[in-house]
């Protein structure tokens, strides 16, 4: 935890944030964090990323937000399993955690405003908290995660923490005073945080490529054109650029049901009835529970594949955990061999199951997912080999 918070600590200082500060991305330049305490928490985003790794925001404390979505894992969780042991001993929850890199991108949640209708945009697999702010409430209150009783516990616990002067400052010295005003505040700066070039630094091997500072090896450009055509994963992991210029998210922040069967390893199932009533029984119906329509059922949101070589487990159960895994399956579902769909009744029929991909197709496949790691560092020639 120490050695996570020592690299974090400069992680937005002196950078802007996305859709305000859009000029300026670079996140090397004069750093104002220094010195730690509550004078290096001179804007929203440095406040925000304090409170993101506050262990003292849990009931008990000890937990934070990066315990789950860690910097040092590509915002997601370091500790292993499918999913995600809460603050509490022996409570987990049922879904695998997601990054939160470039969720900053994706559209307050539309019911009806994605392809054919659909539902797109919003946080959480299943879209159910509709942007940035109102998601950061959920975790502070989930008694499977950070266990607090109240929105007034968290404020209580902020307004005494190390974060409390720089609240002040930047909210208003009368913030602490109206529980609802400084829980929003709280999820304000935390959201603003989550927008800063720090969370979404298109850095990977396949930004320099499209910078035209490197090039793809062979097995990753066939990679790149099955992606695009045989296998059509584009689709929905879209990899080209936004009319705006923002570079490739490589999802269309759309809902699909892939047909994916039961993860009988997901810890959750074993939860005391108080927490899991249904055992082993227990379907998750996704995006139903946003939108209270059953042709929604196991319909989760399509995420980005950034970073995917290096956060697994994969999808939102943490059924597989390898890539291949994952291709194999997009690539030969309806050939037998898997355990049935969680949710049948609405699964994608058309755009996958039986890719016809050859074992070098799902392999290139494979390398070309591997060029969207953050952090590439562009090779000078005549240097190092
Ligand atoms: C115990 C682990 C855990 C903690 C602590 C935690 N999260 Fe998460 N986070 C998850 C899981 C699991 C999901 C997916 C849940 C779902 O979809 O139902 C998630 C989803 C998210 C998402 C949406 C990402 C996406 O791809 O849809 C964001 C943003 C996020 N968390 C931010 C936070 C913030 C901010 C905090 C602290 C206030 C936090 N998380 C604390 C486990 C955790
Ligand atoms: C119909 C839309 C669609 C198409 C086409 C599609 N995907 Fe996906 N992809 C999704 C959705 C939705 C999920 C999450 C499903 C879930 O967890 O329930 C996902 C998840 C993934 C994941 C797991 C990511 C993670 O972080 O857990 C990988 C890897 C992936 N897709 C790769 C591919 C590849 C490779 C192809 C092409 C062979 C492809 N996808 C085609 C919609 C699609």
């Amino acid at each position: 935890m120490k050695s996570e918070h020592r690299f974090t600590k400069n992680l937005v200082a002196g950078v802007g944030v996305i859709g305000v500060l859009a000029g300026i991305v670079s996140c090397g330049g004069g750093g104002a964090s220094n010195g730690g305490g509550t004078t290096s928490l001179q804007t929203k985003a440095q406040l925000g990323q304090a409170l993101f790794f506050d262990t003292t925001l849990s009931t008990p404390s000890g937990m934070s937000c990066g315990t789950c979505h860690s910097p040092n894992r590509n915002f997601t969780d370091p500790r292993p399993g499918p999913t995600s042991a809460g603050v509490v001993p022996g409570l987990f929850g049922f879904r695998n955690t997601p990054s939160i890199k470039y969720m900053a991108y994706s559209p307050t949640f539309s019911i009806s405003g994605g392809e054919g209708g659909g539902a797109i945009g919003g946080q959480f697999w299943d879209g159910r908290a509709a942007d940035l702010q109102s998601q950061a409430k959920f975790p502070f209150l989930n008694p499977i995660e950070m266990n607090n009783p109240s929105a007034a516990a968290v404020v209580a616990a902020v307004a005494k923490g190390s974060s409390a002067s720089a609240m002040k400052r930047l909210y208003g010295a009368t913030i602490f005073d109206d529980t609802n005003k400084a829980f929003d505040a709280i999820v304000d700066a935390i959201a603003t945080f989550e927008r800063t070039p720090a969370v979404s630094p298109f850095s990977s091997k396949y930004d320099a490529f499209l910078k035209g500072l490197t090039q793809l090896s062979a097995a990753e450009v066939r990679g790149l054109g099955l992606f695009n055509g045989k296998g059509g994963c584009s689709g929905c992991h879209t990899s080209t650029s936004a009319p705006d210029g923002t570079p490739p998210l490589f999802t269309n922040f759309c809902y699909a049901n892939l047909g994916l069967p039961k993860n009988k390893n997901n810890p959750y199932y074993t939860l005391p009835s108080k927490f899991n009533p249904l055992g082993s029984s227990f379907i998750d119906i996704g995006l139903q529970t946003t939108t209270a329509s059953a042709s929604d059922a196991g319909n989760f949101m399509t995420p980005t594949l950034r970073n995917v070589a290096v956060t697994p487990p994969y999808f939102h159960n943490g059924v597989f955990s390898t890539l291949d895994q994952v291709v194999n399956f997009y690539n030969t579902r309806d050939l037998g061999g898997f355990d049935p769909p969680e949710v049948p009744q609405t699964m994608d029929k058309t755009e996958l199951g039986d890719l016809k991909l050859t074992a070098q197709e799902s392999s290139d496949i494979v390398a070309f997912m591997n060029t969207l790691t953050d952090g590439y560092v562009v090779p000078t020639p005549g240097k190092h080999p």
